[in-house]
Order: structure tokens, then sequence, then C-alpha cells
């Protein structure tokens, strides 16, 4: 089988990589087209580029109904630079393709002139060919006197394929299209706008440049462990609070580090077996069993300690109170708090009124939000746990200081 290999890193993912995956298969030069997100991208600054779950999922969501492609998460599951020899390498010994299988590495014509300079480029040649791109207004005599020249140098054939459509950059549309503009930007599809608009990507603001080098390279190391441990949904969400508990920590005056960590790790032990949260937690609470649906924060709190080598114990308390709070709680543990409650693809509620009062006043947001989750305890006949109640009766004796 012919198959085009098409990496990037898709940040955003737009019409013109789209026209890309579709113009290939069209082309017939290929029978299928894997579509390879970058994981930590090896030549640009880690801080410019989205982490990699939030990418890898928008361009799932982009491809989900084309026809003979899919995405691999190859570079996912990695926490390392991705290099295009290695991906190919991985992508036969990982038997994502066969040894019979023949690869072409797809690329728009501009990396012709550059890939001399590429990592191992006549490795890369070695397991795959250059199938390029020709879009509409290119020189298509200098990509054909370009490619000779590397068909020559590598010993191998270049194949050309032609596409619809205009050229589009990523770091353009980054640039130009800020904020809430995304959902009117015409270069992206519609998934990838509906997917932009739901995660709160690519906002002004960018919560993550604020904290540290060392809290960054964090972030990014965990997200490749949570993307193996958890699933997409449930990871977004965890990548979503970790963004709006950064942003809460600008706000109030927290420590954006300690924020982001806790935010991330909060549900890091949910997905695990029933028995596994049971163990974990019974390090931290001996007199009693928690309940199954808090179960996951004392059992997070043990894990995020072992297993991802948090030792602040501000971060482990933010991930241990979560789900159901405390008497007194920290700036921290209100942030996560809320923020678990109010990322943006929370849709549950109606959370404007949250929301909005998280603008300015997180002690009346924290209030709102208490209150709300006692009322829907309520219309089921439950009450709201004995420690969320004492947590909300210290913020209303203490409302005004
Ligand atoms: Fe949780
Ligand atoms: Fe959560």
């Amino acid at each position: 089988m012919k198959i085009g290999i098409y990496g990037g890193a898709f940040d955003p993912f737009h019409n013109g990589h789209l026209s890309m995956v579709k113009g290939a298969i069209a082309s017939k030069k290929v029978d299928r087209v894997i579509v390879v997100p970058t994981g930590m991208p090896c030549f640009k600054s880690t801080r410019k580029v989205t982490l990699a779950p939030y990418r890898y999922y928008m361009v799932k969501a982009a491809l989900k109904d084309v026809p003979k492609c899919e995405v691999c998460d190859i570079e996912q599951v990695y926490g390392e630079p991705s290099y295009t020899v290695t991906t190919l390498r991985n992508l036969r010994e990982k038997k994502i393709v066969s040894e019979k299988d023949e690869l072409f590495l797809m690329c728009g014509s501009d990396i012709l002139f550059e890939f001399e300079s590429w990592y191992k480029p006549d490795e890369i040649l070695k397991q795959a060919r250059l199938l390029c791109a020709l879009r509409p207004g290119v020189d298509e005599g200098q990509a054909r006197n370009q490619a000779a020249h590397i068909e020559e140098m590598f010993d191998t054939k270049v194949k050309f394929f032609e596409i619809d459509g205009v050229e589009v950059a990523s770091s353009r549309l980054r640039s130009t299209t800020a904020g809430t503009k995304w959902c009117e930007e015409e270069n992206i599809p519609e998934e990838v706008r509906r997917f932009i608009k739901s995660h709160d990507l690519y906002c002004e603001d960018a919560p993550l440049m604020h904290v540290s080098d060392e809290t960054y390279q964090k972030l990014i190391q965990h997200s490749f462990t949570l993307f193996r441990e958890m699933g997409g949904k449930r990871l977004l969400h965890s990548m979503n609070v970790c963004v709006l508990a950064t942003r809460y920590a600008i706000r109030f005056g927290a420590d954006p580090d300690k924020c982001a960590l806790a935010g991330l790790l909060h549900d890091c032990a949910k997905e695990l077996p029933e028995k596994e949260q049971l163990a974990l937690a019974a390090k931290i609470i001996q007199d009693y069993v928690p309940s199954k649906q808090i179960l996951h924060s004392p059992a997070g709190a043990v894990y995020a300690r072992e297993h991802y080598g948090v030792e602040d114990q501000e971060i482990l308390d933010a991930i241990l109170y979560h789900t159901i709070g405390r008497e007194i709680m920290t700036l921290t543990d209100k942030i996560v708090y809320l923020a678990d409650k109010v990322e943006p693809s929370r849709d549950y509620d109606d959370l404007s009124m949250i929301r909005t009062l998280a603008e300015h006043d997180i002690n009346a947001a924290l209030i709102e939000c208490y209150c709300a989750i006692k009322e829907s305890f309520a219309r089921k006949g439950q009450q709201i746990h004995e420690d969320t109640k004492k947590s909300l009766a210290y913020l209303l004796a203490n409302r005004s200081q």
C-alpha cells in the first residue's frame, strides 16, 4: 500500500492542511494518509507551540469524517523532540505501517528548498520518498528544478501532486486572529473553530506564558504522561483547568506555577482502577473510606507525589480538596476548585454568573459555585458534603474581609 505521511505542528489545523490531505488522496498517488501531529517540536521554541494534546485532538476533530485518512498519536506518547527520521522509523517498528508499505512524506513545495538542512535527510529518504504538493500560484519550474537537485543528491525520486486552495500559514492566523475572532476565521475548518472555542485556545492573555521555564517543561512532560494514562476528554478538561487556574492565579495574586501544576494534575488518578485509587487514598486517609465520587482527590494527591514527583504541599492540597473543599481554603485551593468547575468546555449548567464573579472576586465566585451545587443536590434530595458546608459557612461569615 502507498501511504502518505503528513506531519506538522498544526497550530492550528487550517484549510491549507485539509487541502493537502484531501488533495493527496484525490491524486491517487497514495492509498491513504496518516497525519502525525508533532509531539515536541525540535525547531521551534516550545513556549510558542500549543501543548501537544490540544493540537492532536484538534486534528482528530478536523479529520474525523475524511475518508482514507487517520490521525496517529505516535509522537504524543514520547516526551522527547520529534525528528521526522525517528517518527518514520517508529511507524514501522510499532507496526503502524508494514514493511511492505511504501511511504511518501507529504510536504509543500517550500520544503524542497530547506530539506537538505533537515536532520538526517539521507536517512529520511531511505525510508520514504517526498510527495510534494503544488499549490496554485507556486513557481512549478523552480520547484521541479529543486526536486531534480534533491533526486540527484540523494538518489531518490520526488513525486508531485496538485492541490486546490490558497496558501494559509498557521503563524499568520495566530497573529492576526486574536480571541473571539477565531469563530469567524474562514481559513479554519468548522470542527476546528468549534474546538478552539470550546477549549478557549489562542486567547490573547496566554496565561501559560507566565509560568516559569521549569514549570513549563514539567507541564509538557506531564501532559505526555497524562496522554498515555487518560482519555482525551479528561485530558483536555485537565489542560483547560491548568490554563484557567493559571489565569486566576495571575488575577488574584497566587503562584501561577503551583496553580498550573495543580490544575493539570487534579484528576490524575481518576481513570485508575478503583482498587488502585483506594490503595493510594489509604496512604493519607486512615479513619474512613472516601465515597466513589471523591476518591480520586486523595488518590490524586498521593499519585501526583509518587508518580509525577510533586513535593509541594500546597499543590498536593489543592488536588486533595478539589472535589469538596475544606473549611479554610487556601487561595490555591479556591482557584483549582473553581477552575475545575467552570473551565471553558464545561457546559452542564449556566455558569455565566460564576464566571463573571470570577473576573474580580474569587470568594464571591466560590460562594456562588457552592450554592449552585447545593441547589442541584437539593433537587435530587441530597445534601452537600460536610466539608463543603463548612467551607461555604466560613466564606459567608468572612464575606466582607
Ligand atoms: Fe475531579
Ligand atoms: Fe476535574
